[in-house]
């Protein structure tokens, strides 16, 4: 199939619903005509080049060859400085000769099938796995090679296009001529410029336990960047923003989406000039950052997704979800159902010895889950954070059988294995650091900052990166173990190499990435059966550099069921389900001590990877008996909550509820969640259009059955429950016997309608509780309440 035409040196790139085209100009500069909504291929779009065809004042005529021709006003897909483009260059490099212009020009192109090759650094691929229906891949490559015959340096401007996923990737190659050294100062991924019609940024923003807040602004004239200076992509703002029709919305209108795959210092930078140009680019942040080329020499850019949709924002997420399942994640886990975990780290910290292990094991095997996951605290002198990253040696004090015989227990009891480790980190206090304190990252004369009372190891440094691939190699292979946290609990401060060259120390950043691709892609190649889950105190690592190595990630260090619905539902604008780890922890959370129902834990967790994080051997029989209810549900439908298709439907960004809905892809099932921050009352009743469904296909809707601890109704407990409790004076003890022994279900509703009906009129959830009195056609949902209601085909249409 055609996807990239060329006609006399202009270039229409078509995927499914989109069009892509560039077009070298006279002057050899390549202008964007179109992207967005595809149009018909035609054998020339001239048409669509717009620039003053006279001299505009204040800005530079580029050539006296070529007449009114101002690279300030023509959009472009590649900028530079020195030659009249005012606007923030996407490369910038400083030649031998001390000269910061440079000017590049088209040479040749060549197109071709399949991907254009990126070594050295994650990458979308083309899956030749997946060749049915949507997933299937047909994936054609534009490289555009451009010259600057005065420094004798070439940009290769490189595109890819995935037809059915929507997607076209972009990145690009700096190589060194023959003439002399060059200083890269600045070299992102993606430059293109669009027209400004009256445009809002999307972007998602954060901090710890606060990640992935959708911000939205509007766009005016001026520079805004997002990045992070932390030496990894960081939670304060995630590589990724979408720039949207102020008139659009989650299913409707116009919206681009655009994703670094980098896992470092980053920028996104969004410029709308006076003429009204939006210049967009993304890739690795010029902050603190240059690269040397000698002779020869080349530098590849991180690779941007980028996407359209005139569906709004729900597909435009369905699309990053669709490429990043089948065409970032690594191959062996691509739609392959994840274990239920039991982690130790909420449940008990650096507190354990081998017993109270493997006490915790039997109770998550009782209670239904699949994984145990020994978290922190396993190696000699964890006994808190000030201590022993580096050394890596069971404590046998804690483990007297080590690794192997707890790992073999628990495998006794039914479970599988998983372990934590953090190797880019080392402890002052720890023996490694006292044979080499060169490899860590600090200063010569300086006292190094310490986050979590730790350091970070130079990961540039290669005598670094084989001691730690020889060590986890060792531990992983000693047991029979089938999951890794691998954790990264700091920014990076005081920013120096002892290994590096002084004249290489602006290197440092991008060179302690690749230092982290090179091991995780070394061990997790060594090891493909482990399911590697990443996290940096949550999420400020949470990107798709670290997901093309390890599919999942711990998305936030918040448990907090109410604030985990804010995370996971700014995550969903760019991050599949299958990426996100969701765990249920204790109550009140450790992170707001704020209560939420074991119910509205589990409903909040099942939209992702599932787990438990509590010391189930102190739980409630009212828990544990709900728990494992929940466990049996979600195990019955967890290709769904795992892999179904996500639609938002109501932000808790800008109201007081949050309702989501994953549906299979053949459209027969759904899961619908609804979670309410507080309380209001005398509601108004509700109204909740759903998504994805089939018009013709009649549908089975069921609340799932849930449970309510009837102590928390207190003197009201018989306004409740349909028998009457004398409680005698003795309250408290009365309620807890009651709980205990009595599971009272919420509401059940049921309901049978076609699918037009459900999107198009909606689904009417049952009254909340009004203060009025309490039957079974109530909700009683409360503060940080929450139901999830699932839905069924009970006759698909023809
Ligand atoms: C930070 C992680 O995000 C937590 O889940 C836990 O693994 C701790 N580190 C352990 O130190």
């Amino acid at each position: 199939m055609k996807m990239i035409y060329e006609n006399n040196k202009e270039f229409h790139l078509t995927t499914d619903k989109t069009s892509y085209i560039i077009k070298v100009l006279p002057s050899g500069h390549i202008t964007n005509l179109h992207y967005g909504r595809k149009i018909k291929h035609r054998e020339n779009f001239d048409s669509l080049y717009q620039n003053f065809n006279t001299p505009v004042g204040l800005e530079v005529n580029y050539s006296k060859y070529i007449d009114d021709f101002t690279l300030n006003t023509t959009k472009l897909e590649l900028s530079t400085y020195g030659k009249g483009d005012f606007k923030e260059p996407s490369i910038h490099i400083e030649m031998e000769n001390g000269s910061r212009v440079s000017d590049f020009i088209y040479e040749s192109h060549k197109i071709f099938q399949g991907k254009y090759k990126i070594e050295g650094l994650p990458h979308t691929f083309e899956n030749t796995t997946d060749q049915k229906g949507k997933n299937r891949d047909e994936v054609n490559s534009l490289e555009i090679t451009m010259y600057d015959e005065n420094s004798d340096v070439y940009v290769i401007l490189q595109y890819s296009v995935f037809y059915y996923k929507d997607v076209i990737t972009r990145s690009c190659r700096i190589v060194n001529g023959e003439r002399g050294i060059i200083k890269i100062h600045k070299a992102m991924s993606m430059n293109i410029d669009l027209t400004h019609e009256d445009c809002e940024l999307i972007t998602l923003e954060g901090k710890w336990i606060r990640e992935k807040h959708i911000q939205k602004q509007a766009l005016s004239k001026g520079v805004y960047y997002l990045d992070s200076k932390r030496g990894v992509s960081g939670a304060d703002h995630n590589p990724f923003m979408s720039i949207k029709k102020k008139n659009s919305d989650e299913n409707n209108g116009e919206c681009y989406g655009f994703a670094l795959i980098y896992s470092g210092n980053h920028q996104g930078l969004v410029e709308v000039n006076p003429h009204e140009i939006i210049r967009l680019q993304m890739g690795i942040n010029p902050f603190d950052f240059s690269w040397t080329l000698h002779k020869e020499e080349g530098f590849q850019t991180p690779e941007v997704i980028m996407t359209f949709s005139y569906e709004g924002l729900n597909k435009l997420s369905r699309n990053f979800h669709n490429i990043i399942n089948n065409n970032v994640i690594p191959p062996q886990w691509q739609h392959k159902e994840r274990s239920i975990i039991f982690n130790s780290w909420e449940a008990v910290g650096f507190d354990f010895n081998e017993k109270k292990l493997l006490n915790l094991a039997r109770n998550a095997k009782e209670l239904g889950m699949e994984l145990f996951v020994l978290d922190d605290g396993w190696f000699r002198g964890r006994n808190d954070d000030t201590s022993s990253l580096g050394d890596w040696m069971v404590d046998d004090k804690k483990l007297p059988g080590g690794l192997t015989q707890l790992c073999h227990r628990i495998n006794e009891i039914g479970l599988h294995f998983g372990l934590w480790v953090e190797p880019e980190m080392i402890s002052e206090k720890s023996e490694r650091y006292r044979k080499h304190p060169e490899w860590a990252i600090k200063l010569p004369n300086r006292e190094p900052s310490l986050g979590r009372n730790q350091l970070i190891l130079d990961m540039t440094n290669p005598e670094v990166r084989e001691y730690l691939y020889k060590t986890l190699k060792r531990i992983f292979s000693s047991s029979n173990i089938k999951y890794v946290k691998w954790d990264m609990n700091r920014s990076v401060t005081d920013v120096y190499s002892n290994y590096l060259e002084s004249w290489k120390q602006m290197e440092f950043h991008h060179r302690y990435v690749l230092g982290v691709y090179e091991l995780i892609g070394r061990i997790t190649k060594e090891f493909p059966h482990i399911l590697f889950e990443s996290c940096a105190s949550g999420g400020n690592r949470y990107d798709l550099g670290m997901l093309y190595y390890m599919p999942q990630t711990w998305a936030s260090d918040n448990t907090d069921a109410g604030e985990r619905m804010n995370i996971q539902y700014g995550a969903s604008l760019l991050y599949p389900q299958s990426t996100l780890g969701a765990h249920v922890g204790s109550n009140p959370s450790l992170q707001t001590l704020r209560n939420n129902s074991i119910e509205s834990r589990f409903n909040v967790a099942a939209f992702g990877i599932l787990g438990y994080e509590l010391d189930i051997t102190k739980i409630s029989n009212f828990e544990g008996k709900v728990i494992k209810k929940q466990i049996e549900f979600y195990k019955k439908h967890r290709k769904l909550f795992q892999f179904g298709e996500f639609y938002r439907i109501k932000s808790p960004f800008k109201s007081n509820q949050s309702i989501l809905m994953v549906v299979s892809e053949d459209k027969n099932e759904g899961m619908i969640g609804y979670y309410q921050k507080l309380q209001e009352s005398n509601m108004t009743l509700e109204t909740i259009k759903l998504k994805g469904l089939k018009e013709d296909n009649q549908y089975n809707l069921y609340t799932r059955e849930q449970f309510m601890n009837i102590e928390q109704f207190g003197e009201l407990i018989n306004e409740f429950v349909p028998f009457e409790v004398r409680t005698n004076g003795l309250k408290g003890l009365v309620h807890k016997i009651v709980s205990d022994n009595y599971l009272f279900k919420g509401e059940n509703q049921r309901i049978e309608a076609y699918g037009d009906e459900l999107m198009y009129a909606g689904f009417k959830p049952y009254p909340q509780f009004n203060g009025g009195g309490y039957n079974e056609k109530v909700r009683y949902i409360g503060d940080f309440g929450s139901r999830i209601y699932y839905i069924r085909t009970n006759r698909t249409s023809k």
